[in-house]
């Protein structure tokens, strides 16, 4: 899915505060990329994301998923569109807490009309024997690696990952960051990954950083890193 953003802007206001969360956004996803975001905390990342989710909206300025602007389309249109064409991972997981591993992850193929295999997801994750178990059961880690393989096993034609290995040691980050590449190049998935990590940038075709709210720079890369060959930083 191609993504479009023209001088897009979002505010947030919390009691007397007015933040200024993205300013003058522009930006283009093509089709098929792997883009990472990097920024520092608070520089509007997770903001952009959710923007292009359309779980928010921006207040001004334009925003295209594939050629439909989010803005045009009405609430019932967009939770439809989400719906069909788009994974989210949370950086804060959203996991539904009185469904065990197994249940969430088949929630997450239920609302698929292509879903992938609920087993094969939870073994690539290495969820397979904690399938039963209850999100409060897990390590942060654990339940990590279910909010993937939620998002994954909807195969979505376009994945939202924010901060997807925040929670994980090096072995098992890589071997998620290798999933999402596989799924990329088998299913062209488009792959917008929020991360602090330098290293996981060398992994993008598109390489996008954040500052205070802006677009600061975006870089294209012509041969991304596998998952396996990235410095862990
Ligand atoms: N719902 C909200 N209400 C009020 N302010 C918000 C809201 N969401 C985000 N903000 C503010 O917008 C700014 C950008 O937040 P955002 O979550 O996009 O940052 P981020 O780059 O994802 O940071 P982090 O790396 O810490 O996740 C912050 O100053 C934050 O306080
Ligand atoms: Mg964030």
């Amino acid at each position: 899915m191609s993504i479009r953003l023209k001088k897009a802007n979002k505010h947030y206001q919390s009691g007397e505060v007015t933040v200024h969360a993205l300013k003058n956004a522009d930006l283009a996803i093509e089709n098929g990329e792997i883009a990472v975001i990097l920024g520092p905390s608070g520089s509007g990342k997770s903001t952009l994301m959710n923007i292009i989710g359309g779980i928010d909206k921006a207040d001004s300025g334009q925003v295209e998923v594939e050629g439909n602007s989010l803005h045009s389309l009405q609430e019932k249109k967009l939770v439809e569109f989400r719906r069909k064409t788009t994974g989210f991972i949370f950086q804060s997981y959203n996991l539904i807490p009185v469904l065990t591993v197994k249940e969430n992850v088949e929630a997450g193929a239920e609302i698929s009309s292509r879903p992938l295999s609920v087993q094969d997801i939870l073994r690539s994750v290495g969820m397979e024997d904690k399938a039963d178990m209850l999100p409060h059961q897990l390590s942060g880690g654990e339940q990590q690696r279910t909010a993937i393989a939620r998002a994954i096993v909807k195969n979505p034609q376009l994945l939202l990952c924010d901060e997807p290995t925040g929670a994980l040691d090096e072995a098992t980050g890589k071997k998620i960051l290798a999933l999402l590449q596989e799924i990329n190049l088998t299913y062209k998935t488009t792959i917008i990954i929020i991360t602090h990590n330098q290293g996981i940038a060398e992994m993008g075709h598109r390489v996008i950083r954040m500052k205070s709210g802006e677009v600061a720079e975006v870089k294209v890369n012509s041969s991304p890193l596998q998952a396996e060959q990235v410095e862990w930083v």
